[in-house]
């Protein structure tokens, strides 16, 4: 897609109602850091509009950012930020959930993990979550530019039997830094039906 325009729309806290948008929407949920923000902006071609931080916990609120006028890329929190109280984790996770429940026009949810380490307890969780929710998720492995090709395989396997894909699972290494997989991740969103 040319990205002829880029709007951050609407920006969803603990007590905002979920916008009853009517584009297709594509969310991007992972845990703090793993690079959801870097990743929605290299899908816009933007250095820097949706705000990355290396602290994680940056974003902490629901981001809808209007593309063209075409789709909605949804920025979820991140989860699994330890410096945060359980009530403040409560809260996000209770966030997330809802908004997977309540969005009529969320086409694909995307679950970022980082392509060096083993998923953790909390990415299996929110793996299920989303399922449960009755989508099937695309796994993008980020900071693909860490690895070297050679270990590439061993680590999307990793991923696999830990997340406990199904072999119809959609995995798709990226990098913010190289690009490496911006392409296909365009091409399911071009791809997926219009509400
Ligand atoms: P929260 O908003 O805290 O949930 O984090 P996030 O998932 O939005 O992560 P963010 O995009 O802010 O990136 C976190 C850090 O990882 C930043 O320092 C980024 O520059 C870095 N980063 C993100 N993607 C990549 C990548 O593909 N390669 C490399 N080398 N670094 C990356
Ligand atoms: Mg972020």
């Amino acid at each position: 897609m040319i990205i002829k325009s880029v709007n951050l729309e609407t920006v969803c806290g603990i007590t905002s109602k979920i916008p009853d948008n009517q584009l297709s929407e594509f969310a991007f949920a992972g845990k703090s850091n793993v690079g959801k923000s870097s990743l929605i902006n290299a899908l816009m071609n933007r250095k820097s509009y949706a705000r990355t931080s290396s602290q994680p916990g940056k974003t902490q609120t629901i981001n809808f950012y209007n593309i063209n006028d075409e789709v909605y890329l949804v920025d979820l929190p991140g989860y699994g930020y330890a410096k945060v109280s359980q009530s403040e984790k409560e809260k996000w996770g209770w966030m997330i959930e809802s908004y997977l429940k309540k969005s009529k026009v969320l086409r694909q949810v995307f679950l970022l993990v980082d392509i060096r380490h083993e998923p953790g307890a909390n990415d299996k969780q929110m793996y299920e979550w989303i399922v449960h929710n009755g989508y099937r998720p695309i796994i993008i492995a980020t900071k693909a530019d860490k690895i070297k090709r050679s270990q590439l395989q061993k680590q999307l396997k990793l991923i696999r039997e830990g997340l406990g894909l199904e072999k119809s699972d959609v995995m798709i290494p990226f990098s913010a830094e190289t690009k490496q997989g911006r392409e296909e991740i365009w091409e399911y969103l071009e791809g997926a039906d219009q509400p």
